[in-house]
């Protein structure tokens, strides 16, 4: 029997393009060039499955194609704002993710931003590679603690609890959430973190407030300028989740007004393109969406993804099913 047609829309690591060739006809994408619309829209015609990642635009439109071929999105991330899961459950395509594999990945690199921008670490480090630095001094580029603070959640799912872990029982931190759905109370207890009703309750409160929501269309700009404004002033804000969730005009506002100390950012509302503002802003941390940036994770990723494409054409559930 012919084996499924797979077009993956990116490179991935070379152990999980080789496992999957191994089992599907697969068409790469070696020169890892980003796939426009109709380049994802001939995917769909003469694949029977894609394996696409946070990059793809997978729009009603784009789904709309016809001859469709496609019956299987193997996402290879855990968000999938990307994708329209509607969309996609109207044309009959089962839709997949990569959840846990990347999580504790994506909470090192939360906790990694809060450290960085509270110990201005970014900024100290372009400081010693321009040659700026003139020697100690007891008043040289001072910083805030993190150890002993409070550390607001808002979402808490997988990710959001492994930082809650890590902030908790490493650095001895309070640590408040708010998610709709939460936890059970055991899981909460033992995770020694406290629930507030509501967004504004855990801002008001927290020296750091790390993102943890899904980008949904209830979660776009779910940070605006009247929310940045109930931060305290001596706050951090850290986002390793989707740039919709902040609206990045107003916090670029709120940080030039200093109605907050600063941020660590590592998604953006528009992608690869970052404010110009913010660039040049010293209080703030950068870094390219690396929350699940590590070869194990990646790896894992890619794994797992292949794992729910083989589930698929076996005719089994898919574990990892979100439409
Ligand atoms: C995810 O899995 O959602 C990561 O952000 C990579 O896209």
């Amino acid at each position: 029997m012919a084996r499924p047609v797979v077009v993956v829309t990116r490179r991935l690591p070379a152990a999980v393009e080789e496992a999957l060739a191994r089992e599907f006809e697969v068409r790469l994408n070696p020169e890892d060039r980003p796939l426009g619309a109709s380049e994802l829209q001939e995917a769909l015609r003469c694949a029977d499955a894609l394996l696409p990642t946070v990059t793809d635009r997978l729009t009603a439109e784009v789904l709309g194609v016809e001859p469709l071929r496609a019956r299987m999105i193997a996402n290879f991330g855990v968000g999938f704002n990307h994708i329209d899961v509607e969309a996609a459950k109207r044309r009959g395509i089962a839709v997949s993710n990569t959840p846990d594999v990347l999580t504790d990945a994506t909470a090192d690199l939360a906790m990694t931003l809060l450290l960085m921008v509270a110990r201005r670490a970014g900024e100290g480090e372009r400081h010693v590679r321009a040659g700026a630095w003139t020697g100690w001094r007891p008043t040289h580029m001072l910083g805030r603690m993190v150890s002993g603070k409070t550390l607001g959640l808002i979402g808490m799912g997988r990710i959001a609890r492994a930082v809650a872990q890590r902030a908790r029982h490493g650095f001895g931190m309070r640590v408040l959430f708010t998610d709709p759905y939460p936890p059970p109370p055991e899981v909460v207890r033992a995770l020694g973190a406290e629930p507030r009703d509501g967004v504004e309750a855990v801002l008001e409160e927290s020296d750091f407030v790390s993102l943890h929501c899904p980008a949904t269309p209830e979660t776009r700009h779910l940070i605006n300028a009247e929310r940045l404004a109930r931060m305290k002033r001596t706050a951090y804000l850290i986002n390793t989740a989707r740039g919709d969730v902040v609206d990045e005009q107003a916090l670029v506002e709120a940080l030039r007004a200093g109605r907050i100390a600063g941020a660590g950012l590592d998604v953006y509302e528009r992608e690869p393109q970052i404010a110009p503002a913010l660039l040049a802003m010293e209080n703030v941390v950068l870094l390219p969406h690396l929350g699940s940036a590590t070869e194990e994770t990646r790896v894992a990723m890619g794994m797992r993804a292949l794992e729910n494409l083989r589930l698929y054409f076996a005719g089994a559930p898919l574990r990892d099913r979100v439409a």
